[in-house]
């Protein structure tokens, strides 16, 4: 095989047409699992997000709707079978580990949980210097300077280095992993629950570190998280997932302040909000009935089997996601070309 069919060309040659390049462009993504008793899981079913550069972007819905999925899909930690992924532009798609290798400085997962994604026979160092090494962004002295310097940047000190994981709390074990994500100047992290792990008392730090690290250094981010106060802080735009489709995309003010599909709704009313005259006006929705299984999807609209508008064509006609005025996109028959939508509290 040549190098030219193993290596890809990026799309674009010519710089300035790449800095309008998405960092990350996901187009109908599939990731179907084979069922251990026949038939296919469709965790995630013909998804598509695109991330600027400098951009971030939440991905929400409740547990089990492919969320992870389409964050290990999008870092090629899985393969898709369906649909592309693009990060610069690049197909990755289905690039094997070879010729993922020299792409990987561009683009990082940032686990839930760093215990399991630290290696605890390493030191704090070592980690931080795998990634610059393998990627030959600095040798010899050079290394250590760089680890410490990095260590700085997300708040930690020089000594830390030659320190073990287990040897840190949670929250600085987080820091590394931010760390050890950002070595190599990514284009692209994708956060998967960055928080989620920790103490209550520190995640709000790490969240403000990664939000001043994401404005500093400018890469684009996926988002990940079931905490809207957390992705209403972070993100520019909020893309909402439901049993393995996105539902609804809109900036995340827009979306906030009057979210159009009545999954958005459900979801939204359920978030507190500081001002306590508010949450005691506003009604909760609440959905009856678990996630239905993404082995056998319902029929029609996925959520129509809990959605309190739902009619008779929502049984049978699947809605597509349609683009609405404002640069927002919504799946539901009941939503106008305009964006008037009904309200599923009422
Ligand atoms: N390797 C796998 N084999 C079979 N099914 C899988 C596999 N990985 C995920 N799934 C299924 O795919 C669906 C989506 O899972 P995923 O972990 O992406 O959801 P999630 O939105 O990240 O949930 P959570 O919020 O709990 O993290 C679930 O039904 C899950 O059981
Ligand atoms: S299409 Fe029907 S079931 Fe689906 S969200 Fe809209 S009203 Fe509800
Ligand atoms: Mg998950």
């Amino acid at each position: 095989m040549t190098t030219a069919q193993t290596v890809p060309a990026p799309r674009d040659s010519d710089e300035t047409a790449g800095q309008h390049t998405p960092v990350l462009e996901i187009t109908a993504m599939e990731r179907h699992f084979a069922a251990s008793g026949g038939g296919a899981v469709r965790a995630v079913d013909g998804v598509s997000i695109t991330i600027g550069r400098g951009e971030v972007v939440g991905l929400v819905g409740e547990s089990g709707s492919g969320k992870s999925t389409v964050g290990r899909c999008a870092v090629r930690l899985d393969e898709p079978t369906g649909g592309t992924v693009r990060i610069n532009g690049t197909d990755v798609t289905h690039l094997s580990r070879r010729a993922l290798r020299p792409l990987r400085k561009d683009f990082h997962l940032v686990f839930q949980d760093p215990s399991s994604s630290l290696d605890p026979r390493m030191t704090i160092g070592q980690i931080i210097a795998e990634p610059i090494k393998l990627h030959r962004q600095a040798r010899g002295e050079a290394v250590r300077a760089r680890v410490e310097q990095l260590l700085g940047q997300v708040g930690l000190r020089p000594e830390h280095a030659d320190r073990h994981p287990h040897e840190l709390s949670g929250g600085q074990r987080q820091r590394i992993s931010i760390a050890r994500a950002l070595s190599c100047d990514p284009d692209l992290v994708v956060a998967d629950e960055p928080t989620s792990a920790l103490d209550v008392s520190v995640q709000a730090s790490v969240l403000n570190l990664l939000a001043d690290l994401q404005r500093d250094r400018g890469f684009g981010c996926l988002f990940i998280t079931h905490d809207l106060a957390a992705v209403e802080f972070l993100a520019d735009r909020i893309a909402v997932m439901y049993l393995g489709q996105i539902v609804e995309q809109a900036p995340t003010a827009e979306l906030f302040a009057s979210p159009k599909h009545p999954y958005t709704q459900a979801l939204l009313s359920a978030a507190p909000v500081p001002d306590p005259v508010e949450q005691r006006s506003r009604e909760r929705i609440v959905l009856h009935g678990d996630l239905p299984s993404p082995l056998d999807p319902p029929a029609g609209c996925r959520f129509h089997t809990r959605c309190p508008l739902a009619t008779d064509r929502c049984r049978t006609e699947v809605p597509v996601l349609r683009e609405l005025p404002g640069g927002r996109q919504v799946s539901c028959h009941l939503v106008a070309a305009d964006g008037t939508a009904p309200d599923a509290a009422s």
